[in-house]
């Protein structure tokens, strides 16, 4: 059996739900999860330009983080397994920006473990976060990727968002400047219409 599910391309089988895969669980996160959603964010800091840093963050830092994140009433969501638990993959969003005008955009993140990218899991990450963007009345959903990331910049083609600018050299890392491209979604409006 394979794991499914729907995209702007239609629907796409993933390497979980095979032989002795189960289908990972996405739910809301706990602050028990912590300890390997930074491990996951560490690595991609290290080793990667999904984040605009060198430096790499702390448990007091995250639990800081993720109190602010969970306070706004905005979710922080993982992907586990369903045999041993462990974390595979997290994905949250926050505020576009801080102004008023903002209140109906958001910003978000994906992040897959390394050694389980490549099946579908950071889509369905952020697919769930569509439903939850939608569920809190936002309008927008926006992803700021760096230039050379195709995985991140295909992953999110295949979940209908459109690419709609590129800021070039705004970024620096590991010595060099970045080109980060903005990626939008709007989102289906709910039963009854969205409050402007
Ligand atoms: C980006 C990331 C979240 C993707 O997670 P994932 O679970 O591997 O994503 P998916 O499997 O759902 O989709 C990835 C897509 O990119 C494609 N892809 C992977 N590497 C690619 C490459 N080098 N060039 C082009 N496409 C690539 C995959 O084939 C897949 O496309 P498909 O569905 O058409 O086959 C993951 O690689 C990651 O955590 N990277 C480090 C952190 C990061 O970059 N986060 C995003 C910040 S904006």
């Amino acid at each position: 059996m394979f794991w499914t599910f729907p995209s702007s391309t239609g629907t796409r089988n993933t390497g979980f739900g095979q032989g002795s895969f189960m289908l990972p669980l996405i739910r809301d996160a706990t602050e028990a999860d912590l300890p390997e959603m930074m491990a996951i964010y560490n690595e991609a800091i290290r080793n990667t330009l999904a984040v605009y840093t060198e430096e790499e963050t702390t448990l007091a830092d995250r639990k800081l983080w993720f109190a602010a994140r969970t306070g706004q009433g905005y979710p922080v969501l993982v992907a586990v397994d369903r045999n041993d638990g462990a974390v595979l993959g997290f994905a949250t969003f926050g505020d576009f920006r801080p102004w008023p005008g903002y209140r109906h955009t958001v910003e978000h993140s994906v992040y897959v473990r390394t050694d389980a990218r490549g099946a579908g899991l950071g889509a369905a990450l952020v697919a769930h976060l569509l439903a939850r963007a939608a569920a809190l009345g936002k309008h927008v959903m926006v992803a700021g990727i760096d230039a050379a990331n195709p995985a991140s910049i295909r992953l999110h083609e295949r979940l209908g968002f459109e690419r709609v600018g590129t800021l070039r050299e705004v970024g620096t890392k590991f010595g060099r400047w970045l080109d980060l491209v903005f990626m939008q979604r709007i989102l289906d409006p709910p039963p009854g219409g969205s409050s402007k």
